[in-house]
């Protein structure tokens, strides 16, 4: 049995060592807002924060979340910052198809958590890992620019 800090709580979970953290969130624990894209690291669709980084909850074991805490889009509005990218993302209604989004918006609060003004380049490398069949990456860098406050007001 392993216990996993999830969204500030304990979660006792019955699963082999090496069962990646995303199917113990979805399958065993029922939350189901991270999801699956690609399973190989590749699309960012299953980002997770472990201590506070983004990573692949697809390639990432419950092992390695053992003793860290796990947090996901469902309690990502608990977080100051998580609270505003979200706001940013309804304001500019950033989703199409929405799959991507709740990746999207961890790799998001990620980056405003560690660096609070990003500069284009900043969002290039920690957005780049986050695919979006949409192609709604206009509205995904100027959401992150509104969460930031430094969207430029146009004359
Ligand atoms: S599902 Fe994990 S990176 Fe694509
Ligand atoms: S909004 Fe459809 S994949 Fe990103």
């Amino acid at each position: 049995m392993i216990t996993l800090d999830i969204n500030g709580k304990p979660h006792q979970i019955d699963l082999p060592e090496d069962t990646p953290l995303l199917w113990a969130l979805r399958d065993y624990l029922g939350l189901t807002g991270t999801k699956y894209g690609c399973g190989m690291a590749l699309c960012g669709a299953c980002t997770v924060h472990l201590d506070g980084k983004p990573v692949r909850a697809c390639v990432t074991p419950v092992s390695a979340a053992t003793g860290k805490k796990v947090v996901t889009i469902e309690a990502i509005d608990q977080d100051a910052t998580g609270k505003k990218v979200q706001e940013a993302w309804l304001t500019l209604g950033v989703p199409q198809c929405g799959y991507c989004q709740p990746g999207q918006i961890m790799a998001a609060t990620a980056l405003l958590k560690q660096k609070s003004k990003p500069t284009d380049a900043d969002i290039d490398a920690a957005m780049s890992g986050n695919i979006c069949r949409c192609g709604t990456y206009t509205r995904i860098r100027a959401a992150i620019k509104q969460a930031a406050g430094t969207t430029e007001v146009k004359p």
